[in-house]
């Protein structure tokens, strides 16, 4: 039909040439998805069955992240989110009703621990903090209402490697699903479904974006049962993802390999050496013996990340911590880890009785693409400095 130029803006009939091929997967926006007419409209949410009905569910770009994320993990099915709390907080309300009970490790990512206390409190599911070195002893934990059991491994900062076969064997044992945050293995390091895991996420923040420039997280579900009781949730809590983020992610997963093994090599060296220091009392790095869970790491992974803590001898004084961080150059200040740029962050566990006893003398290390000798000498001068 003849159209007015504005009706040419919204309906244009100009055309370009087909057949462009490239390395990279378009980036697909879109709110609404086209039917093909009246009778086919519906807003079912599996894509996968229905096809493309809604862009909440995910455009092809975000679609295409997900299976990439769910091939190297080897799940069932993954399903997106706009960050890795987020698919905390979305597993918890998609698989948890009033009257269940959970236990979440003391080590667990903080927001993670303080959203089973603050919400899942609040709508009726009790929850049991638990030590990460419990191993199968875990059952101990167990009331007849326990339907899931949050890992970490390593846990975040203090780096406990969970016995996660001996949790699930426990855990499934008692009738309890088993999820795992399995972020710092990037997915790839540890393979959470071959040792019995249920269910897995991971900040895709990290090591898959792996240039500290977007928030993304993943939930992969072993089964299609579970991934059904998932994506059923996403079509009511709303969680969309950007697929420009989701773009960046795709591009950053194409470099992992190189990146984690750059730093994964890296890191262990420097946390070798870091434990010959006079300054150093403990190193909390996974491939270390004097890693709480070491043999674990040893038998269950396939290699290490950059993220490790050290803690100080007692002598140090929370001030001479703070100058060896303040004194770094080369790593920066900052939260989040697995970008390019090293990092250094103290915390204080004074006061906090459920973590071990290293007061404010913990140090978390992200180790980034830096030459690994500039990145020892920037140690060594900071060190040197708190004897003063
Ligand atoms: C182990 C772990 N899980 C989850 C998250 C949360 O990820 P995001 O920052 O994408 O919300 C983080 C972030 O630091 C983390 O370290």
């Amino acid at each position: 039909m003849p159209k007015k130029w504005s009706t040419k803006l919204i309906h244009s009939d100009a055309k370009v040439p087909d057949g462009f091929r490239s390395l990279s997967t378009p980036v697909y926006r879109g709110s609404t998805v086209l039917f093909p007419d009246a009778a086919s409209v519906g807003d079912e949410w599996d894509q996968y069955e229905v096809g493309y009905t809604y862009g909440l569910y995910g455009t092809p770009t975000v679609l295409e992240l997900a299976a990439r994320v769910c091939e190297l993990e080897h799940g069932y099915r993954t399903l997106l989110t706009p960050g890795g709390q987020c698919a905390i907080s979305f597993i918890n309300f998609a698989l948890l009703k009033a009257g269940d009970h959970i236990v979440v490790p003391h080590s667990i990512y903080t927001p993670n621990r303080l959203f089973a206390r603050r919400v899942l409190q609040k709508f009726g599911v009790d929850v049991t903090f638990y030590d990460p070195n419990l191993g199968t002893g875990i059952a101990t934990q167990f009331q007849p209402n326990t339907r899931l059991v949050w890992t970490e491994s390593p846990g975040s900062i203090t780096m406990e490697v969970q016995d996660i076969p001996g949790i699930c064997e426990a855990a499934h044992r008692a009738g309890a699903l088993v999820v795992l945050d399995n972020t710092w293995s990037a997915g790839v390091l540890f393979d959470a479904f071959a040792h019995g895991v249920d269910l897995t996420m991971q900040a895709l923040t990290k090591y898959v974006g792996g240039h500290s420039d977007l928030l993304l997280g993943s939930i992969t579900a072993r089964d299609k049962e579970m991934f059904e009781r998932l994506g059923s949730t996403q079509q009511l809590i709303g969680t969309a993802v950007s697929p420009d983020d989701a773009s960046l992610a795709l591009r950053g997963m194409k470099t992992m390999a190189v990146r984690l093994r750059a730093i994964g090599a890296a890191a262990l060296d420097l946390a070798q050496w870091l434990a010959k220091r006079p300054e150093v009392e403990l190193v909390l790095h996974p491939a270390l013996p004097s890693c709480p869970g070491h043999e674990f790491w040893r038998r269950d992974f396939s290699g290490a990340a950059g993220v490790f803590s050290i803690v100080f001898r007692e002598e140090f004084s929370k001030e001479k911590v703070l100058r060896f961080v303040n004194d770094l150059e080369l790593f920066e200040i900052g939260y989040s880890w697995a970008g390019v740029t090293s990092l250094a962050v103290a915390y204080d566990f004074h006061g906090n009785k459920n973590r071990p006893d290293y007061g404010h003398r913990i140090v978390r290390l992200n180790i980034g693409l830096e030459d690994v000798e500039d990145l020892r000498e920037d140690l060594e001068r900071a060190l040197e400095g708190m004897s003063g």
